[in-house]
């Protein structure tokens, strides 16, 4: 529509006179995803952020990813839309609980999520991402105990598809994502028993989603947990006529612009993150207009914090 139009005109032409690169994560509104820059996965955009020439970053996504831009490039400016767009997952341990855990474990090696904040990345030793949670953890020596915080379901399938034991995994989780119940499941699976299933490892359900396939309910070749970058990848290339998606409905719109010939469908269509969507085109637009909105990491915890995004992204690279 002209609407769109204009606006997508209008927020090109500010980024350029800016020197700003505009980046979005897969679960923001469609009018964001389609105008910016970049659009992907976390581990996607960070590495974007890592290696950009822009002199400005303006990040459509939530607190902690701008702030994980920052911490890999200090230099530039990060501008975050909304500062009160945060996450469920990161709220879910804090600096001062993970030093306690860390004195109850002497020695483990500490492995976050990069849904956390600067102050919790700075006391981790390797972050990782949905995509690459399963090589991080396989490049720690095998018999070093791991702590593995914040999310629980993403620990627990860590723990399944790499064998092993030595994990302790934190109880956190993300609202959105515990919220697609093994019911969500399967009803869904019931009332489309040949679609292909993808599943985000946050969600509630993925443990019995592989119950399911292990004890031959679910076909394992039409049954796939990936990270919302693995969903963009299996959208262009499936043939399937019907794929249920388990993660935050954000990312049907990515999925449905690659592919027409196949329908996704929501496993649980309430599965939005208001975080995520705090970020509108009008906020978008006064951001670029303003330069308002920089995010800062005290230059301590960032060089802290660096260690273990580097780390992160160095692997598989
Ligand atoms: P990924 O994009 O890395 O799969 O992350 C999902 C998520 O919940 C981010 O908020
Ligand atoms: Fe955080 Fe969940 Fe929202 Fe992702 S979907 S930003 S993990 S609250």
């Amino acid at each position: 529509p002209a609407e769109y139009e204009t606006w997508a005109a209008e927020v090109r032409r500010l980024a350029e006179e800016r020197g700003a690169v505009v980046l979005a994560h897969n679960y923001q509104v469609p009018e964001i995803q389609d105008v910016a820059h970049f659009t992907g996965d976390s581990l996607y955009l960070s590495r974007v952020a890592a290696q950009t020439d822009a002199r400005e970053i303006v990040f459509c996504g939530v607190h902690f990813m701008a702030e994980t831009a920052k911490i890999l490039s200090p230099d530039k400016t990060v501008l975050l839309p909304d500062h009160a767009a945060g996450c469920s997952l990161a709220d879910s341990i804090t600096a001062e609980q993970l030093r306690e855990w860390k004195a109850e474990h002497p020695g483990a090696v500490v492995v976050s999520y990069v849904n956390t904040t600067a102050a919790v990345k700075a006391e981790t030793d390797i972050c990782c991402t949905s995509s690459n949670a399963a090589d991080v953890i396989r490049s720690i020596p095998a018999d070093r105990e791991i702590l593995f915080c914040p999310d629980q379901f993403l620990g627990a399938h860590v723990k399944r598809v790499t064998g092993r034991e030595n994990i302790h995994v934190w109880a956190g989780e993300c609202h959105v994502h515990a919220g697609i119940s093994p019911a969500d499941v399967r009803a869904q699976v019931a009332a489309h028993p040949d679609a292909e299933i993808l599943v985000h490892p946050e969600c509630g359900c993925t443990t019995s989603v592989l119950d399911l396939v292990s004890h031959g309910d679910l076909p394992a070749d039409r049954t796939r947990v990936l990270s919302t970058g693995g969903m963009v990848e299996e959208a262009a290339r499936t043939t399937s006529g019907q794929v249920l998606v388990a993660t935050e409905i954000g990312i049907l719109h990515q999925l449905r612009s690659l592919n027409s010939g196949t329908a996704f469908i929501p496993m649980n269509e309430r599965a939005a993150c208001r975080y995520m969507k705090m970020i509108t085109p009008a906020k978008l637009l006064h951001t670029l207009r303003t330069g308002e909105g920089a995010i800062d990491v005290d230059p301590e915890t960032a060089t802290r914090a660096r260690r273990a995004v580097e780390a992160m992204v160095a692997i598989g690279e």
